[in-house]
């Protein structure tokens, strides 16, 4: 075996959304073109990646943490901040830790090979910041880490104006892809074995094709739906005022594509989202949960909640409540508000203690629980078909994965490898998170 040296090894911990996860792979796989060896702590390496997030404050702590952690154990090593926080905060990471070398934004991935020449030659300073002819990254290099279900990003970036929001900064403006590269990647993908692909992108709905074709995302949803060999398509996330009725309809008329909408609402007080720059009211997008609820297939719809926004009464809290009531979630992902810098909200007065986001935060995740747990046990007796994508050996169970995107784990043959496989599987008991069942094989 040829020793790697260890100028040529690289860790990298990821934090975020699945955009963020996705960059990574890139990352790492544009890393491994040039040569390089991963490793799997900090302390093996000579390049520390942290690829970084700024959503919440919470997430933004974190690299910041890491960091400090290494500041006087970290001599002789590389550390690079890539990510959000690092498009967010710039040359400013320099001082506060002056022991990085490389701050660069997701939207310079592509420049990495240059930044990495110049990080060799010991240049101390190396940044990618500019979203000047930024282009949706697309690289023969991503190194997947799941074998089974792979991202594929049809657009970045984010062209909507959220009062709350970094991402429009950190990530810049809409960029999409071509139709013919999606098509070509998730062709290559299903003739690498792979079975599921999830769309991604800040706001997939308003996707446009840039080529003449100039397909819409419904088309390109189907389309995606329709390569050989995929069985399983999935996107996120969506944005209410540009979900169309045609994806719907998409995915009525197509099985491949997931019965599962992940629909950021926010809030459900019309008061608020315009406070948001939301750009529909509660009624619009109750009209979008219709479309879903009138499909043939039943959609699983799940959402984004931020609770505490600036100027949230009880009565608008209470109207969020009422939603819950209302759409009857088959899940949610609930957040205090978060002031973040360059937005408009943060100008706003009438800030939420943190306390009563706190108060607000657990009322609502008990309120989805209670709704979760009705839901999932009416699925008791019902027969779903899983991906399998994992096992738990201690609990001798393996673990599948609904359309619907619920976890079902399962008892059934254990003499064969069912990982990556579909099959049958009848649910014998069910929980607010996820089920459990048994496979008729
Ligand atoms: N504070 C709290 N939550 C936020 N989100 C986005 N920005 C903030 C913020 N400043 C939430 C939204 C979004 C999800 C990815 O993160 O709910 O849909
Ligand atoms: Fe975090 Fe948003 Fe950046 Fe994803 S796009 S890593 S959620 S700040």
């Amino acid at each position: 075996m040829i020793e790697i040296p260890v100028e040529k090894t690289f860790y990298i911990e990821t934090f975020g959304c699945q955009m963020n996860a996705h960059d990574s792979e890139k990352v790492v796989g544009t890393l491994l073109a040039k040569g390089y060896a991963q490793v799997e702590t900090p302390e093996e390496a000579g390049y520390v990646f942290y690829n970084t997030c700024s959503i919440r404050d919470k997430a933004e702590q974190k690299v910041f943490n890491r960091l400090q952690n290494f500041k006087r154990i970290g001599k002789g090593k590389v550390f690079a901040v890539i990510g959000c926080v690092a498009q967010q905060e710039g040359e400013k990471i320099f001082e506060r830790a002056p022991h990085v070398s490389l701050v660069a934004g997701s939207a310079s991935y592509t420049k990495l090979p240059e930044m990495l020449v110049q990080l060799e030659a010991g240049n101390k300073r190396v940044t990618g910041l500019s979203f000047e002819g930024a282009e949706a990254f697309d690289t023969p290099f991503t190194r997947r880490d799941n074998p089974h279900r792979a991202y594929l990003t049809i657009i970045e970036g984010c062209d909507k104006n959220c009062s709350y929001c970094v991402v429009p900064f950190t990530r810049g403006p809409e960029r999409s892809r071509t139709s013919a590269s999606v098509i070509d990647e998730a062709t290559k993908l299903a003739e690498s074995g792979y079975t599921e692909v999830q769309l991604l992108g800040q706001n997939v709905n308003s996707y446009r094709d840039p080529s003449a074709a100039g397909w819409d995302f419904a088309t390109l949803l189907d389309r995606v739906g329709s390569v050989p060999g995929i069985r399983r398509v999935r996107f996120t996330t969506s944005h209410p005022r540009d979900f169309v009725k045609p994806i719907i309809d998409a995915i009525d008329a197509n099985p491949n594509l997931c019965n599962h909408v992940h629909l950021p609402v926010q809030s459900g007080s019309s008061r608020v989202l315009e406070g948001m720059q939301r750009l529909y009211t509660r009624e619009q997008y109750m009209e979008r949960i219709g479309w879903m609820k009138a499909a043939k297939r039943p959609i699983a719809i799940t959402t984004d909640i931020i609770v505490g926004f600036p100027g949230e009464t009880e009565k608008d809290f209470e109207d969020t409540l009422d939603l819950l009531d209302e759409v009857q979630y088959d899940s949610l992902f609930a957040f205090k508000y978060s002031p973040r810098p360059n937005t408009a909200a943060l100008q706003m007065g009438d800030h939420i203690s943190e306390e009563e986001k706190v108060r607000r935060l657990t009322i609502l995740n008990e309120r989805q629980r209670a709704i979760q747990i009705r839901r999932n046990s009416e699925l008791i007796g019902a027969v779903e078909e899983v991906h399998v994508e994992g096992r738990h050996k201690s609990l001798g169970q393996w673990i599948g994965r609904t359309s619907q995107n619920l976890t079902l784990n399962f008892t059934g043959p254990e003499d064969v490898d069912l990982i990556g496989t579909y099959l049958p599987v009848r649910v014998t008991r069910a929980s607010a998170y996820s089920l459990v069942g048994e496979s008729g094989r």
